[in-house]
């Protein structure tokens, strides 16, 4: 039996927050006074997940695979693109073991939505809820998370190959 090829992907990213009434957060809308603002719908955790993945495989980048120069992409669903990507991963022979993740917000609370969160994720990417974990921190009310003019996320994926 040859052992199975592991490789390891890091995701980060981060959006301005302005005036809204629902933060989109791994494919689930929270009720919120802040929204996250971007060209595309500004999700910040299934974009930091879309570069963990393609990074681990070492098949691009979320920008470079989905430009935001391209109207296209203008309001483009953010799970449309995680999938697109997961899909080349798939097609390099590579199957997800897991993914952590971490929400950087002051606020809304995120634990309470947890569930939600990763049930949805897990839809989206074919794979097991047990298969993702979910944290959040606060940035202790100072800098631009602390100040809620920004939201951020980061996600480590390990993937295999047989
Ligand atoms: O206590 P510590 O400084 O380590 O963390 P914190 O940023 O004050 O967050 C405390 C706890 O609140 C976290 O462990 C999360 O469980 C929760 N939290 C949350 O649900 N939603 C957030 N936006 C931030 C934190
Ligand atoms: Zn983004």
């Amino acid at each position: 039996m040859s052992p199975a090829m592991l490789r390891i992907g890091l995701g980060h990213d981060s959006h301005r927050l302005g005036p809204g009434t629902s933060l989109v957060l791994g494919g689930v809308a929270i009720p919120h006074d802040r929204q996250a603002l971007g060209h595309s719908d500004a999700d910040v955790l299934l974009h930091a997940i879309t570069d963990a993945l393609l990074g681990a495989a070492a098949l691009g980048d979320i920008g470079e695979l989905f430009p935001d120069t391209d109207p296209a992409n203008r309001g483009r669903d953010s799970a449309e693109m995680l999938r697109a990507s997961l899909e080349r991963v798939v097609a390099a022979g590579w199957r997800i073991v897991n993914l952590d993740c971490v929400i950087f917000a002051q606020r809304p609370k995120i634990l309470p939505h947890r569930t939600a969160i990763r049930t949805r994720i897990a839809a989206v990417l074919s794979i097991d809820v047990g298969q993702i974990w979910l944290k959040a921190k606060t940035g202790e009310g100072v800098g631009p998370i602390g100040e809620e003019q920004a939201i951020a996320a980061e996600c480590v994926v390990l993937i295999e190959k047989k």
